[in-house]
C-alpha cells in the first residue's frame, strides 16, 4: 500500500492539465467520491491495526496533496483562458469593416461641374496660381485704377513688375486664348486668393470654376441656355435661372446668375432670404477688348464666359453654414460625404 501511495504522489506531482477535459480526468481519478484515494481509504480496513494509524496519516497527506494540486490546476487553466492569444477564434463573427476614405466635398462638387460641362464639349485647362499682372488683370480689361488691383483684394508677391496670387481663374482663360484658336470651349477650375477677412461666409483662399466659349456666332441666348442646362443638371430638373444685369471689366454685357431656391421651392426661406432666388455666379459676353488682347478678331468671333465659387455652390447644395468647415479637416464633417460621389 505504501508503494501505491508513493506512486500516486509522484503521478499527482507531475500531472499537467492544458485543457478542461484533462482537469476533469484529474478530478475523477484523485478527487471524486470514486477516486483512487477513496478506494485506498476503504482498503484501510484490511491493514493490520498497528500500521493503520500510520497509513491513515499517509493517505490524508495524499488526499491534501491531490486537493492542492487540483486547485493549482484550476488557477493556471483559468489564467491561460483569459489570455486572448490562446482563446479559440470564432470564425462565424462578421469581419471588422474597412473604413474607406471619401472625397472632399469641394472635390465632389468640382467633379460634378466638370462632368456636366464635359457632356456638352468643354475641356479642362489649368494654369499657375502665381500670376503676372497681364494675365490676372490687364488682358482682362481691368482699368489701371480698378479697385480689385488694390492691396486690399490682391495678395501681391512682387511689385514692378506686379506678380500676385491669382484672384480668379479667368487668368487661365487668357492663357488658353493666347495659345489656342477658336472654337474654344474650356473650363478652368482652381484655387484663388483674395485678401479678405476669414468669416462664416468668406475665406481668403477658395475655389472657382470658370468657363469660356468662343466661336463664330456665339450669342447671349447660348449663354443663357448653357447656364439653364447646368442649373438643371446640378440642382435638379425643376430649377429655373435668372440673370441680373451686373458689371465685370472682361464681359459686356455682364450678369449675375441666380437659380430658383431649391430648398424652399421659392416659397421663401433663410437661404434665399425670402426672395426665392440664390446667386451662384457671374457671367457675360466676352468683352471685345479681351479678345483683341489675346489676338482673336472680335469682328469674326464672339464668346461668353462664366464663373462660380465651388465653396458657395457646395454650401448651397449640402446646406453647409460655415465656409471654414472645408479647411478645418474635421473628420466628423468629412465623413458625412461618404455616400455622395
Ligand atoms: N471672374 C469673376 C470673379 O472672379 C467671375 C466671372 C467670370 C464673371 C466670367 C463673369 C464672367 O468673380
Amino acid at each position: 500500500m505504501k508503494q501505491k501511495v508513493e506512486a500516486l504522489k509522484s503521478e499527482i506531482l507531475n500531472f499537467k492539465a492544458n485543457k478542461n477535459d484533462e482537469l476533469e480526468s484529474f478530478r475523477l481519478k484523485f478527487i471524486s467520491r470514486k477516486s483512487v484515494i477513496t478506494e485506498l481509504f476503504a482498503d484501510l480496513k484490511s491493514v493490520i491495526p498497528e500500521k493503520r494509524k500510520e497509513m491513515g496519516l499517509l493517505l490524508n497527506d495524499l488526499k491534501n496533496q491531490a486537493q492542492d494540486k487540483f486547485n493549482e490546476l484550476i488557477a493556471s487553466l483559468e489564467k491561460s483562458n483569459d489570455d486572448q492569444s490562446s482563446a479559440p477564434i470564432d470564425l462565424t463573427l462578421p469581419p471588422i469593416q474597412d473604413t474607406l476614405g471619401s472625397l472632399h466635398p469641394l472635390s465632389i462638387t468640382k467633379k460634378r461641374i466638370l462632368e456636366i460641362f464635359e457632356r456638352i464639349g468643354f475641356n479642362v485647362s489649368y494654369g499657375p496660381e502665381i500670376e503676372d499682372d497681364w494675365h490676372n488683370f490687364t488682358a482682362l480689361n481691368f482699368a489701371e485704377n480698378h479697385p480689385a488691383r488694390e492691396m486690399q483684394d490682391t495678395f501681391f508677391i512682387e511689385k514692378d513688375p506686379d506678380i500676385a496670387l491669382r484672384t480668379h481663374t479667368s487668368s487661365v482663360q487668357v492663357r488658353v486664348m493666347e495659345k489656342q484658336r477658336p472654337p474654344i470651349r474650356t473650363l478652368s477650375p482652381g484655387r484663388v486668393f483674395r485678401n479678405e477677412a476669414i468669416s462664416v461666409r468668406a475665406h481668403c483662399i477658395f475655389h472657382q470654376v470658370e468657363g469660356l466659349y468662343i466661336d463664330k456666332n456665339v450669342s447671349f441666348a447660348d449663354l443663357k441656355q448653357t447656364m439653364l442646362y447646368f442649373a438643371k443638371e446640378f440642382f435638379g430638373k425643376d430649377t429655373k435661372i435668372r440673370l441680373r444685369p451686373s458689371y465685370f471689366p472682361f464681359t459686356e454685357p455682364s450678369a449675375e446668375l441666380d437659380i430658383s431656391c431649391f430648398i424652399c421651392g421659392q416659397k421663401g426661406c433663410k437661404i434665399c432670404k425670402n426672395t426665392g432666388w440664390v446667386e451662384i455666379g457671374g457671367c457675360g459676353m466676352v468683352d471685345p477688348n479681351v479678345l483683341e488682347n489675346c489676338k482673336i478678331d472680335p469682328e469674326i468671333y464672339t464668346g461668353f464666359a462664366f464663373g462660380m465659387g465651388i465653396e458657395r455652390i457646395t454650401m448651397l447644395k449640402y446646406q453647409i453654414n460655415d465656409i471654414r468647415l472645408f479647411t478645418e479637416n474635421d473628420i466628423r464633417f468629412l465623413r458625412q460625404f461618404k455616400s455622395v460621389n
